[in-house]
């Protein structure tokens, strides 16, 4: 027995040291650390079980015959953070530069499989050279087999992708096909073609760095959620973002006891919209007021920054927070930020986290570019969106909520189950400047001071339905509140519609406009 002990233990201390210490060395040397630090950074202390770490490639093209590829470049397993249950996968870039054969890909199905039937999240850690080009169609397949495990457990497990360094060709969409990427400045790198493959085929130069690092996902593309400075820092955002989600689409999202009064009053909420509905103001101000310990965990803050989405908690709940953002683009809908707004929202209803809204909208961006990009498709989807949801829906209207926006961010039409508005809300066909100029055009036009006229005719408009009465008066609103009132209703409101069940018509599924 001894002697298959010792056996075994000296092919387990191999297995562990990956690609050896070269190989290592050069990890650490680009500021990476190896799939097994990862782990061990990422999960609590002692929980990772490994599976799978004997297994092997049967690659014999290629040179591939003799080939020791640890673990077969993928370290698979399952483990805890902050005590909840994971399965993971970790790609080793000292194994054959993590490139993905098919028993590699077989391993990570495996995970896939798992974290489906046990209901909990899968995480990749992916850092890989892509397909094995020695295992030419096995590795195609493997691909193929992650692209259709995603689809399978998407609105059923959460799937984080998390790219540690490059992550090209077909193997970026799996991140795409997952709910939530993250990256890290400098070392992750995502893109389908290279910058040598573009520079001889569109003749266009371009770094790696800028065509596919982090900030290019987080900010241009908007493939990437979450950045962070190191990997360390990627590793604190996932155990945050975990620690709002349930583990399953059966399950809710967990609670947590809070010292925060759900009855406490925000009284400077009044002092940061300002009723100039022109003036801009940074709406996290107001949502990191209203939520417990001011805490808010923003979602792709560098993308369509002018609408804001993420997570935070009321009276201990899960909340998923949809906000237009003045500050930007007037907090305007269109293109980039209709989709931002969508994927979010259909996350939430997924995964039974009940959705708030705040609204100060001035409408959908005019420009030939938004109708060329197709922003009626793109807009549509936030119409399809909110009204597919069935989790809780609590609209807080600030200010502006003008036409076809007003509709699209969180109306009772869409099926709102509370709608509040401060008194500083404006809820019209369109603003008062553009809606004087056309109902008002005759008189204006022959008045002897047409500017003054102008001036009463908007204000007049503005009195008559730049408010929240006439939608009230319709029963559209529920309440029209203080603003220092804000959480106390949204807590009350939230209360009385946390176990809320609505059914829909049974279909195979939706046909959302893409
Ligand atoms: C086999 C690979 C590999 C691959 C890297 N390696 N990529 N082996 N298949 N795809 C091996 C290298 O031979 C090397 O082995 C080790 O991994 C580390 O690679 P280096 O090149 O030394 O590392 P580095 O200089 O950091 O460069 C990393 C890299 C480069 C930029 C990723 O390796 C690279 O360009 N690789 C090829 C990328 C690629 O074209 N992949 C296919 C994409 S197409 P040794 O033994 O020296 O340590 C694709 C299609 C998927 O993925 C389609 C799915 C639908």
């Amino acid at each position: 027995m001894k002697e298959k002990i010792d056996k075994l233990n000296r092919k387990r201390k191999r297995l562990m040291a990956g690609g050896g210490e070269k190989r290592v060395k050069r990890q650490h040397d680009k500021g990476k650390f190896t799939a097994r630090e990862r782990i061990d950074l990422l999960l609590d202390e002692d929980t990772f079980e490994e599976i799978g770490i004997f297994v092997e490639h049967h690659s014999t093209q290629l040179g591939m015959e003799d080939k020791d590829v640890p673990a077969d470049g993928v370290i698979t397993g399952q483990g805890r953070i902050n005590g909840r249950r994971v399965f993971l996968y970790a790609q080793d870039f000292t194994a054959m530069g993590g490139s993905l054969g098919e028993m590699h890909a077989k391993k990570i199905w495996k995970m896939m499989d798992m974290a489906g039937k046990a209901g909990v999240p899968v995480i990749g850690l992916n850092d890989s050279g892509g397909a094995r080009i020695q295992e030419g169609v096995g590795s195609l397949a493997g691909y193929g087999g992650i692209f259709y495990r995603n689809s399978l457990n998407s609105g059923v497990i959460p799937q984080l992708s998390v790219i540690l360094g490059p992550c090209a060709g077909g193997a970026s969409y799996s991140p795409a096909l997952n709910d939530f990427v993250f990256m890290v400045n400098d070392t992750s790198k995502m893109f389908i073609t290279g910058p040598q493959v573009i520079k001889s085929v569109t003749g266009e130069e371009v770094s790696s760095e800028e065509l596919g690092g982090g900030m290019t996902h987080n900010e241009i593309s908007g493939n990437a959620h979450f950045l962070a400075p190191d990997e360390q820092k990627t590793f604190d955002q996932i155990k945050t973002l975990l620690s709002f989600l349930p583990s399953n689409n059966k399950e809710k999202p967990p609670f947590r006891e809070t010292d925060d009064s759900a009855d406490r009053l925000v009284k400077d909420l009044e002092d940061i919209v300002s009723d100039n509905p022109n003036k801009p103001y940074d709406v996290r101000d107001v949502i990191e007021r209203v939520v417990d310990n001011d805490f808010f965990f923003e979602v792709q803050p560098f993308y369509a920054r002018n609408i804001v989405v993420g997570f935070a908690r009321i009276a201990g709940n899960s909340v998923g927070i949809v906000a237009n953002q003045p500050k930007f683009k007037a907090g305007c809908l269109d293109i980039d930020s209709s989709d931002k707004a969508s994927r979010f929202i259909r996350f939430c209803d997924s995964f039974n986290i009940p959705i708030i809204t705040f609204t100060d909208v001035p409408g959908y961006l005019p420009g030939v570019d938004q109708e060329y990009g197709g922003v009626i498709r793109h807009g549509a989807k936030l119409l399809y969106a909110y009204s597919e949801a069935t989790v809780p829906k609590i609209n807080v209207i600030l200010r502006k909520a003008y036409g076809g926006a007003y509709i699209a961010m969180s109306s009772r039409h869409l099926g709102a189950d509370y709608v509040f508005a401060w008194p500083s809300a404006e809820i019209a066909v369109m603003g008062p400047q553009g809606a004087a100029n056309i109902i008002f055009r005759r008189e204006i036009n022959a008045a002897d001071d047409p500017q003054k006229v102008r001036t009463e005719k908007i204000e007049e408009y503005r009195e008559n339905f730049a408010n929240p009465y006439q939608a009230a008066a319709e029963g559209y609103i529920d309440d029209v509140i203080l603003p220092s009132e804000s959480r106390k209703k949204l807590a009350a409101a939230l209360n009385i519609m946390i176990d809320k069940k609505e059914e829909r018509p049974a279909k195979k599924h939706s046909n959302m406009p893409l």
